[in-house]
């Protein structure tokens, strides 16, 4: 899969995608939820490979048969709406989340998606399913997406720092702007109950706490011992050496240029941004979010 072309970053809908998110368009409109659906939701690298696990340790904490424990996350909890070539096999085969979700035969089906609040399918709303949203602060978003971008032959070419840094600003990213995109799902809450609006940063501060709100959003109580052995399990340094996240399965991503499981702080974005180069970010920053109550911490707790 190293010859795998990189995708062209293509103008769609008003917004930025490539062709692996946009051929599968109609029955991703399409696609019919059910009302016990859980539909988890970010941008891009705030941390919906962590949530999913949890939800999915939650839900289907003991590997039974139809859901062993070996199985990757990305098999365990399909993203509605990617169509890549095949995980394994040689990629002549292609991936549609769409179908994938169509097999599950665990319940409630888990189901992730980086779509807008726009975009996503009709039916989750009108079938009035949870979902969960997880949302995290743009500077360390953009470090994130930066390095999942040179690993991953699945995204366009991210080019050096600086210009990709002025991308992520101009929301020329694929699946488009990470401005448009927090503050559209914050707005959402008002008109919609069943939205619960989480940060990557609380997660990193208290996992448990998190968790906790989580049970009882989606209505679930695991024991005191059931708790413990979660919060170990999706620890980062846990994490860090668990096949079943550490996306190494996958033929087109590079774990030696940039393990998909990197850092896992708050404040990452210290180590990339210049000083002119924060100052300019703050300055947009604050015009391209005035209109919005929605507010992220960009310092861990102790620093
Ligand atoms: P970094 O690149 O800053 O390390 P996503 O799953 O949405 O693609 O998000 C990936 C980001 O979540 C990466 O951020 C990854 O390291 C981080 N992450 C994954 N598991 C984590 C965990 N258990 N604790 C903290 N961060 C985690």
């Amino acid at each position: 899969m190293d010859s795998l072309p990189r995708p062209e970053l293509v103008e769609f809908k008003g917004s930025w995608s490539t062709h692996y998110y946009i051929e599968n368009w109609e029955n991703i409109q399409n696609f019919q939820a059910r009302p016990d659906d859980v539909l988890i939701v970010t941008y891009p690298k705030a941390g919906s490979t962590w949530v999913s696990y949890i939800l999915d340790l939650l839900y289907f904490g003991q590997s039974t048969p139809k859901n062993p424990r070996f199985h990757p996350i990305q098999a365990r909890v399909p993203t509605l709406e990617i169509c890549f070539p095949e995980y394994s096999g040689g990629g002549s085969t292609t991936h549609r989340g769409t179908e994938q979700l169509d097999k599950v035969v665990t319940s409630p089906r888990l189901i992730r998606s980086h779509l807008p609040v726009g975009s996503v399918p009709k039916s989750f709303f009108e079938q009035n399913c949870k979902i969960v949203y997880v949302a995290r602060n743009g500077k360390d978003s953009v470090v994130s997406y930066f390095h999942f971008d040179r690993m991953t032959r699945i995204q366009p070419e991210p080019g050096d720092w600086n210009s990709y840094l002025h991308r992520f600003m101009e929301g020329k990213m694929v699946h488009g702007s990470w401005y448009d995109h927090v503050t559209s799902w914050w707005e959402k809450k008002p008109t919609y109950s069943n939205l619960h609006l989480m940060f990557y940063e609380d997660l990193v501060e208290d996992t448990g706490r998190e968790i906790e709100k989580l049970c009882s959003f989606l209505g679930l109580s695991p024991s005191v011992e059931e708790m413990e052995v979660l919060k170990g399990t999706v620890q980062f340094d846990n994490m860090k050496q668990d096949r079943v996240v550490d996306h190494s399965g996958f033929p087109w991503m590079d774990n030696k240029i940039s393990p998909f499981i990197r850092k896992g702080k708050v404040g990452d974005w210290k180590n990339h941004f210049t000083v002119a180069q924060n100052e300019e970010f703050e300055e947009d920053y604050k015009k391209k979010m005035k209109n919005s109550t929605v507010k992220f911490r960009t310092e861990p707790v102790s620093g």
